[in-house]
């Protein structure tokens, strides 16, 4: 008998409003589904897991990339070997010394935005956005007293006609090479191809900011919205809102060989959409109240919203550690602050992620 589920078709905007009730039903009746002739989609968290765990099934070859020359790769676009060596290099420039030195530059920059808040203020505006432009500066070891390009250069190069034809394409060049001239990233830059370092900064920026930018959005909507504003269990309620409210809903591998996926036969050639915000709230994983924020559950960062496997995120860390003072800092300087009178969740993000693209917050002045 052919299923009635609802499909979730990744690149449909109206699915990924609210993503969730649809996934519910895949999860229990179509956890592997076809939107799209040559794409699966796999919603279950021992599926999603188990693709992400096999790098040569399930290839990262020119992810989310129609056209792209082979040396223009970023590291999440490469198999092994060569994903294997390069983020060999990289990963000491995310290690946890170099991440724990950043949290005064974070704390300052997260107090400076906090009390320049005005009444009627959109936190995305003045706080959820220029934080992480300003944390990514610093882990670049770049100063930049504004760093609003990031946010278009996050989105503008699409790979049409390859990145490097883009207009802007220059002036982000013109950052990066200040950036591997630096002194930061622990000087790992040194060590790679001037070429590659130029494409591995542009994906921090890709990677860093706008996934940053809503993942703060969204634990402070869930920390307004379940009552939870007070700086007791930060770390557990971050772990909860990454759960329930990952920025990354999905993330694309291609089938490298003929197979079967949870019964499900694939071509090699063919796509396959993880849905992490799905495995994200799979009652088998996370039991019946998965859908529930409830900091202090068991492992609470076994949520794959930095992905798994080999390509796991490395910026993790720097992550948890912006999510935390953050939100210390702005329940600390903003203790009775809450959303502005009739306020309705608007999705920001491109196909692929999801947070609030507006915060009208009420502040009260000191
Ligand atoms: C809320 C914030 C973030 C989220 C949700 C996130 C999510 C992810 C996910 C899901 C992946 C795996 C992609 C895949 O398997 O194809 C990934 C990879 C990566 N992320 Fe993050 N990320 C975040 C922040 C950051 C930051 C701040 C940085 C660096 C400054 C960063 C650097 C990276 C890098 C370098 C990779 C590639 C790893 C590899 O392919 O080996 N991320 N991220």
């Amino acid at each position: 008998m052919t299923s009635t589920v609802p499909l979730f078709n990744p690149l449909d905007l109206s699915h990924t409003d609210d993503p969730y009730p649809r996934l519910a039903a895949l999860r229990r009746e179509l956890p592997v589904s076809t939107p799209l002739p040559g794409w699966h989609v796999v919603v279950r968290d021992a599926d999603v897991r188990a693709v992400l765990a096999d790098p040569e099934m399930w290839s990262s070859r020119r992810n989310n990339t129609s056209v792209a020359e082979e040396r223009h790769l970023a590291l999440s676009q490469l198999d092994p070997p060569d994903h294997t060596r390069l983020r060999r290099l990289l990963s000491p420039a995310f290690g946890r010394r170099v991440v724990e030195a950043l949290e005064p530059v974070v704390r300052e920059q997260a107090a400076v935005l906090a009390d320049r808040l005005e009444p009627g203020a959109d936190l995305v505006t003045a706080f959820t956005a220029p934080l992480p432009r300003a944390v990514l500066a610093a882990f670049c070891g770049v100063r930049d007293a504004d760093a609003a390009d990031y946010d278009r250069w996050a989105g503008a190069f699409t790979d049409l006609l390859g990145q490097r034809a883009h207009p802007e394409w220059p002036a982000f060049e013109r950052w990066a090479r200040r950036a591997v001239d630096g002194p930061a990233l622990a000087g790992v830059l040194g060590q790679v191809d001037r070429e590659e370092a130029v494409t591995f900064l542009h994906f921090l920026i890709v990677a860093g900011v706008p996934n940053l930018r809503l993942a703060l959005g969204n634990l402070v909507l869930r920390l307004l919205g379940e009552d939870h504003w007070r700086a007791e269990g930060l770390p557990d309620a971050v772990e909860e809102s990454l759960r329930l409210d990952p920025p990354a809903l999905w993330q694309m591998r291609t089938a490298t060989r003929d197979g079967v996926l949870a019964g499900t036969p694939v071509r090699a050639g063919q796509r396959l959409i993880a849905v992490v915000a799905s495995a994200n709230r799979d009652p088998e994983r996370w039991g019946e109240d998965a859908d529930a924020f409830r900091p202090g559950r068991p492992g609470p960062r076994a949520h794959l919203a930095f992905g798994k496997g080999p390509h796991a995120c490395l910026g993790a860390a720097l992550t948890r550690l912006q999510l935390r003072v953050a939100a210390e800092v702005l329940i600390e300087r903003q203790p009775g602050l809450r959303l502005a009178p009739g306020f309705r969740f608007r999705r920001a993000g491109d196909f692929m992620s999801r947070g609030p693209a507006a915060l009208p917050v009420h502040v009260e002045l000191p």
